[in-house]
């Protein structure tokens, strides 16, 4: 009787030390409000050339996390953000938009090169080594965990907000996954004068 007692309240405490740490990570993933975001880095571009935290800045830029193997949000930010670029026509040229890989063992230099010729090639992706690009997306506050499929694959969830930094880096604002083209574009408006 009491060792049962004592399983139940360990599962309690386990219970409740799992939802506080889901709390506080959720929030961290999701609570990105001013500030500068992002850390130094050394990563590569789907050219093969190298890229660092020193390139994103001077230049207002939108930055979006996801992967080539991701079966809806990724392909459909992407596609919409090309059409929102398209809008914007020349003036997009002063915005530095990324695409950072939250799975870089597949997403190889090739892999996004190849990927990323179906959309607006002002869109840069950003891969490297796995350490790395973790060490990046925390520095950004972002979610990413990696799901086992049944058949043995994997799939990653990921946040699917796309950050808006103005040219110093701070966080300025962002754009929600299915946002109306209109709000996107404008938001993009805005960016480009901060
Ligand atoms: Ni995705």
């Amino acid at each position: 009787m009491r060792s049962i007692r004592i399983i139940l309240w360990v599962l309690v405490v386990v219970a409740a030390a799992a939802m506080a740490y889901l709390y506080i990570y959720d929030n961290k993933a999701t609570q990105v409000s001013g500030g500068k975001l992002g850390g130094e880095f050394n990563l590569v571009r789907q050219d093969g050339k190298p890229v660092t935290d020193k390139d994103l800045l001077g230049k207002p830029h939108a930055i979006f996390f996801g992967f080539t193997n991701c079966p809806e949000v990724c392909p459909t930010t992407l596609y919409e953000m090309s059409t929102w670029l398209d809008e914007l026509g020349e003036d997009a040229n002063d915005i530095n938009v990324y695409f950072i890989t939250v799975d870089p063992e597949r997403d190889t230099v090739e892999m996004l090169a190849e990927y990323l010729t179906s959309f607006d090639a002002r869109i840069t992706g950003i891969t490297g080594n796995k350490k790395d690009i973790e060490q990046t997306l925390r520095s950004y506050r972002v979610y990413f965990k990696r799901v086992e499929l049944e058949d043995g694959d994997y799939s990653m969830d990921h946040t699917a907000t796309i950050y808006l930094l103005d040219a110093k880096g701070e966080f300025t604002g962002s754009i929600s996954y299915g946002e109306d083209g209109k709000s996107a574009v404008a938001k993009l408006r805005k960016l480009l004068k901060s």
